[in-house]
């Protein structure tokens, strides 16, 4: 019997969509299986790259979780579907915008609903609070989160924040300033480690056995969880909701104001980070001195697709 997958996706660059293809070829190379890929197209496109006001600017939007409008998507595809795949990547330690605005719309949680669900990710390198909604969104939808895949870029921290910025704002991916690695997953790692984790999605949705493809993907190194990057976005997920009110001044402020807040805030986050990710680290190094088992079963936790309940 012929089985179907389809994909949801919003890529700005395309690098998503290059991660999504690179994992689904040994799916597209069979037979009995059909791809469908679905784009989610904003009404009013996210600029790329992005300009200052209008990246900071969308930091309170994401951040609160406010859904932006999308052309209308037609799922009908998707209430035959045998997997579907969510491919998405992290704005702001959140869903990008518009990825999350389909999850909470109406059309989006009614075609999810009951269904076999598997994410692709590729981003910078922090992603697990993003992933913590979605795992939330899904539950709400009896959606059965059933592998994800993670692809992050592989440079130190620090430096893949400049560039990743000169990626995103300024549309340099190459050698920035002439020295940087270049920003992003790289094609050596898709080529050498993408098609595995299709093989293994392509024989659950053949057999439409589910159970252990999570257990597989991980063996083949599908998701990473740092314990550094992991104590570091724990600190911004507080503290960026916080930010957000200040932009926002709790929903009180007019255009202009926001304007200028948003002008201050592209200056002071960098700065904060710079100061603060020293000092994150050197906590990120010295807290599993102290807790080992606790930040063990943290990274644990995080590279499953169990959901505790924990996460608005
Ligand atoms: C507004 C914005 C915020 C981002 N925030 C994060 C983030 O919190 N964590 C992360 O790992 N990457 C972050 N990134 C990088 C993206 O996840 C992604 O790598 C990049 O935007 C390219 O994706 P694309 O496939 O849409 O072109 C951000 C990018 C943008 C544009």
């Amino acid at each position: 019997m012929n089985k179907k997958v389809v994909v949801l996706y919003y890529t700005q660059s395309g690098q998503l969509k290059q991660a999504v293809d690179a994992t689904l070829a040994p799916l597209m190379q069979r037979s009995s299986i059909q791809v469908e890929y679905l784009k989610l197209q904003p009404t009013h496109p996210f600029p790329f790259p992005w300009g200052y006001m209008e990246f900071f600017g969308a930091f309170a939007d994401t951040v609160q979780g406010r859904a932006c409008k999308l052309e209308p998507v037609d799922t009908t595809c998707l209430s035959d579907a045998d997997l579907v795949i969510l491919a998405y990547q992290p704005w702001f330690l959140t869903i990008s915008q518009p990825m999350h605005s389909f999850l909470q719309s109406a059309v989006g949680q009614q075609a999810l609903k009951d269904k076999n669900v598997l994410t692709i990710i590729a981003c910078r390198n922090m992603w697990i609070n993003a992933q913590e909604k979605i795992k939330a969104l899904l539950s709400r939808m009896n959606a059965s989160l059933v592998g994800q895949i993670v692809y992050t870029d592989p440079s130190p921290n620090l430096i893949s924040l400049v560039t990743v910025v000169a990626y995103v704002m300024g549309g340099i991916r190459g050698r920035f300033l002439g020295f940087f690695p270049r920003y992003g997953i790289s094609s050596a790692e898709l080529n050498a480690r993408a098609s595995v984790f299709g093989d293994q999605i392509a024989e659950s949705v053949v057999h439409d056995q589910w159970d252990d493809l999570e257990d597989q993907l991980l063996l083949h190194g599908a998701v990473e969880v740092k314990s550094s990057l992991m104590v570091m976005e724990g600190r911004g997920k507080i503290l960026f909701p916080i930010y957000a009110r200040f932009l926002t001044k709790n929903g009180t402020a007019t255009a202009g104001q926001r304007r200028v807040r948003v002008a201050i805030f592209g200056v002071a986050l960098p700065l904060m980070i710079l100061i603060l990710s020293p000092i994150l680290t050197l906590v990120a190094w010295i807290m599993p001195l102290l807790s080992p088992r606790k930040m063990k079963q943290e990274v644990d936790y995080y590279r499953h697709t169990a959901f505790r309940g924990d996460t608005p």
